[in-house]
């Protein structure tokens, strides 16, 4: 097709969203080992593991199973919302109701749901940061306002009550809470989120908690109980949205299923807007995810495992390059360093003032892909996923390494 369509023919609403900066950097990585360079990417925020075969195998039954072939319920398969009820209760020790649950395409598309559904224009939703880029654009196209709560290092990027409070205005209508976060890895405990919690229920705005990362903790002795807003504050229980699904914790990001638990009403009127956009989510996608949380967890607890070996070898390799702090995250599968005090130094010609600019001359010199603090509304600091090989840890932090020892 021609591409002579003016672009004022572009929605002002989509035309607005920034394109996501996550994906670009691992676009532009995998573009250059198309072109047969080296490269090592820390870009990605997805584990590097293929599906566990027992979820695989499930799929594939699936797939002969003529009712998987059709149209069924828009909220998903009442085996999948039946298996989430149970995993819930397991995990978190939330009781729910299968009436509590909406399947989605993938977590993101659980929060575009719930933004879509809660917010109306002018609605002030409180976002601490850093924060994931897609929670401020989803915001945004649902016509609300995200107010940012700044953090850094020195609270280990945890926002408290009383910064919370500052940012509350009578046009609040939300909180987004992440714990673990991305992109900085920090984990709230138990009495801080009660806290938050507390604080959330006694203002009565809502509150929209992404759990997605909850088995990724580290320091602990098992996988659950993981700690889920509702269940440390049940006071927010009547304005609370969990967002959870299945792609970080059985390494199934390519299947896209995520889900929304929440008061019935909403999780009804999410359902009217899913119908009329996505329907059900792919059947046998749903069955791959029945098969997960039902199944036996102990090829998530060997992959917890392994990302918790390589987030202590990529910390003691980061912390040992000249310049670079990192604080020690306690969650998910990314670092967060701080970058600050390799800017304006000249690496073979080249003098990046920016963390922006500082990756793409690592990207560009070292054959290194991280994700720029920019991409978070952090600048200054970067992200680095480890669900990397050992051996590619090793290579990439270790060509960045040879690069500022050169330069600085
Ligand atoms: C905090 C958080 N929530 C949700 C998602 C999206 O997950 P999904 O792949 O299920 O859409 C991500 C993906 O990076 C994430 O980091």
């Amino acid at each position: 097709m021609e591409d002579s369509i003016p672009t004022n023919v572009i929605s002002a609403k989509v035309a607005a969203i920034a394109p996501s900066a996550t994906l670009a950097v691992d676009a532009k990585a995998k573009a250059l080992k198309v072109a047969g360079e080296n490269v090592i990417g820390f870009g990605a925020g997805e584990p590097d593991f293929p599906t566990p075969e027992h979820i695989v195998q499930a799929a594939i039954k699936a797939c002969s199973n003529p009712r998987n072939h059709h149209y069924t319920p828009t909220s998903g398969l009442l085996e999948l919302k039946e298996a989430v009820v149970a995993k819930t209760a397991r995990d978190s020790g939330l009781q729910i109701k299968p009436a509590n649950v909406l399947v989605s395409a993938g977590a993101k598309h659980a929060v575009y749901s719930a933004c879509m559904t809660l917010l109306d224009p002018g609605d002030e939703v409180i976002l601490p940061g850093p924060y994931w880029g897609t929670y401020a654009e989803i915001i945004s196209l649902a016509g609300g306002i995200p107010k940012i709560v700044h953090t850094d290092e020195s609270s280990s990027f945890k926002a408290t009550v009383e910064q919370l409070e500052k940012a509350l205005s009578p046009h609040t209508k939300m909180l987004i809470f992440v714990s673990p976060s991305n992109p900085t890895g920090t984990v709230y405990d138990q009495k801080e989120m009660t806290e938050i919690g507390k604080w959330v229920a006694e203002t009565g705005i809502w509150i929209l908690t992404d759990e997605i990362y909850e088995h990724l903790v580290y320091e602990t002795t098992s996988l659950a109980p993981c700690l889920s807003m509702p269940v440390c504050a049940p006071e927010t229980t009547d304005r609370c949205v969990v967002i959870n699904g299945v792609s970080k914790t059985y390494a199934m990001t390519g299947w896209r299923v995520g889900w929304l638990i929440g008061p019935e009403n909403v999780i009804k009127a999410a359902d009217n807007l899913q119908s009329n956009s996505t329907s059900n989510i792919a059947n046998v996608s749903q069955m791959a995810a029945v098969a997960a949380l039902e199944g036996d967890m102990s090829s998530v607890e060997s992959m917890r495992d392994t990302y918790n070996r390589r987030r202590k070898l990529i910390i003691s390799l980061l912390k040992d390059i000249p310049g670079i702090t990192c604080m020690e995250p306690k969650g998910a599968f990314y670092v967060f360093p701080s970058l600050k005090a390799l800017l304006g130094h000249t690496y073979n010609g080249v003098t990046p003032t920016t963390t922006l600019e500082l990756a793409e001359t690592i990207l560009d010199q070292a054959k290194v892909a991280f994700v720029p603090g920019e991409a978070f509304d952090a600048p200054g600091y970067a992200r680095f996923s480890y669900a990397v090989s050992d051996s590619d840890i090793e290579e990439g932090i270790g060509r960045m390494k040879r690069l500022v020892e050169e330069s600085i």
